[in-house]
């Protein structure tokens, strides 16, 4: 099995690309037989979703539209806590069939926060496509209606990403050596 060192540590191939693939086109299948005649906004969370959009994306067949925002989170200088802005939305989302897309659900405080963001902008239905979803971690109750790959608890990378800045170029999917 091919394993791969970033930083201090070693990766084994967990999903192979083939296999990633074969989700990826399944899932956009569903989307396109759930999303006939309208034509959806993807908005893909960077930057761990860029690889899972772009193959998602060759296989989405109704009339659609693709944008790109990242979540920037800051200390309020008032109150305490952290406050969340979206950055890269040019578009009027407003009465808009939204689908995020979303490298990986984890806890998800970051999928929670995106979609606050999006639903304050009033668009008339939001969705959301992970490549990923850790379900043992997952702590919220928001939907996460399409998932090509539910994962146990490992620490992954590859396929857009990281570990500390390093991975996210891989073709497949590695879990940490323990
Ligand atoms: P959450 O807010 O806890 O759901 O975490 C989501 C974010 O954490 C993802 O968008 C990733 O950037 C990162 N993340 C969570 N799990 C992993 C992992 O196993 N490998 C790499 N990044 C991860
Ligand atoms: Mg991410």
């Amino acid at each position: 099995m091919e394993t791969v060192k970033l930083h201090d540590k070693t990766f084994k191939t967990s999903i192979p690309f083939a296999e990633i693939e074969t989700s990826v086109i399944q899932l956009a299948q569903q989307i396109n037989a759930d999303y006939q005649g309208r034509k959806p906004l993807f908005l893909a969370v960077l930057n761990g979703s860029f690889m899972f959009a772009a193959d998602l994306m060759k296989h989405i067949c109704v009339d659609c539209e693709i944008s790109f925002i990242k979540v920037a989170s800051y200390h309020g200088v008032s109150s305490a806590g952290t406050v969340s802005e979206l950055i890269g939305l040019t578009e009027n989302i407003q009465n808009r069939d939204v689908i995020i897309l979303e490298d990986i659900v984890d806890s998800g405080l970051t999928l929670e926060k995106v979609v606050g963001l999006i639903n304050a902008r009033k668009p008339s239905s939001v969705k959301v496509a992970a490549l990923l979803l850790k379900p043992e971690a997952y702590k919220k109750s928001i939907p996460v209606d399409y998932v090509a790959f539910k994962i146990p608890n490992d620490f992954i990378v590859g396929y857009g990403l990281d570990y500390d800045g390093l991975g996210r170029n891989l073709k497949n999917i590695y879990k940490i050596e323990n």
